[in-house]
């Protein structure tokens, strides 16, 4: 039998243990930093990642997934750049980079599959909703980053208190509460607040930092609406996948379905376009968690 810990006690383990955080891959800041610059190149970031072929070769095999749907073979990451764009190449190194940094401490690769699967859906979702609504390029790469990145809060605290999230999700799994309350009972803080915090630490950009530590809600309407697309992406990929109930109703916060105003038929379209997405991943993710 587990012990559930008391509230005060998880809280305060899990704030500690954020001084241990690993940092993030070198070549992913250089990376982050070269696709800020108005020359950025593909040769030139191509020349970075040759510092680190693990994450070179993850990236290349996510390129070349079925996500993508590029035509032949890419063999380069100069080429990538090319076909994909500068910015496409920076959002999945740092996806690559991040994950790789958290996962370095044991951790099961059936799970590490699943975590890969849901990132990727909740990314296409929330692009997929961004373009819909029509906000501006440079925001759809955020959001896009924002999907990868947005549950590596949950990953952090996956890896280092199992036994504490286990208790999180057990909870979770019995009522339809919103998974950020469950969390406040159980541990004191959530995994948005810890995905913040992590992204912060290892100085993410500002923008990309407050998604994640917002993206489970609950909003106002102050709240940063580039917040929503990704809310509404996590809570339509966790009803498609975690949940096992569909078709269903995502519980999507009150202010971000204002905002979305979707018809009952324009959410179906675009429930059915993240499934079809999702399955042109599987053959890759579990080669991410290898
Ligand atoms: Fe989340
Ligand atoms: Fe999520």
């Amino acid at each position: 039998m587990s012990v559930i810990p008391s509230t005060a006690f998880a809280r305060k383990a899990i704030l500690r243990s954020l001084g241990d955080l690993p940092p993030l891959p070198a070549v992913a800041n250089k990376v982050l930093a070269e696709s800020e610059k108005p020359d950025a190149s593909p040769s030139k970031l191509e020349a970075i990642l040759q510092a680190d072929p693990a994450i070179a070769a993850k990236a290349l095999r996510v390129v070349n997934s079925a996500y993508y749907g590029l035509p032949g073979n890419v063999s380069s990451l100069n080429q990538a750049c090319v076909l994909l764009g500068v910015m496409q190449i920076r959002n999945i190194v740092l996806g690559m980079s991040a994950v790789s940094a958290i996962s370095k401490t044991q951790f099961d690769k059936g799970g590490l599959s699943k975590f890969w699967l849901h990132s990727f859906a909740t990314a296409h979702a929330t692009h997929l909703i961004g373009v819909n609504k029509k906000i501006r390029a440079l925001d759809l790469d955020v959001l896009f980053v924002g999907g990868l990145l947005h549950d590596i809060g949950k990953l952090f605290l996956f890896a280092n208190f199992p036994e504490f999230y286990n208790e999180v999700l057990t909870s979770w799994a019995e009522d339809r509460r919103p998974l950020y309350l469950v969390e406040r009972e159980i541990l004191g803080v959530t995994h948005d607040q810890i995905g913040g915090e992590i992204c912060r630490i290892w100085n993410l950009p500002n923008a990309l930092c407050g998604l994640i530590e917002s993206h489970e809600g609950p909003f106002t309407l102050e709240s940063e609406v580039l917040c929503f697309p990704l809310h509404i992406g996590d809570e339509i990929t966790k009803y498609l996948y975690e949940r096992d109930e569909y078709p269903y109703s995502p519980l999507i916060d009150p202010v971000a379905a204002e905002w979305l105003n979707f018809e009952s038929g324009q959410m179906k379209q675009l429930i059915d376009e993240v499934q079809h997405k999702v399955e042109s991943m599987k053959g890759v993710v579990s080669q991410l968690a290898a």
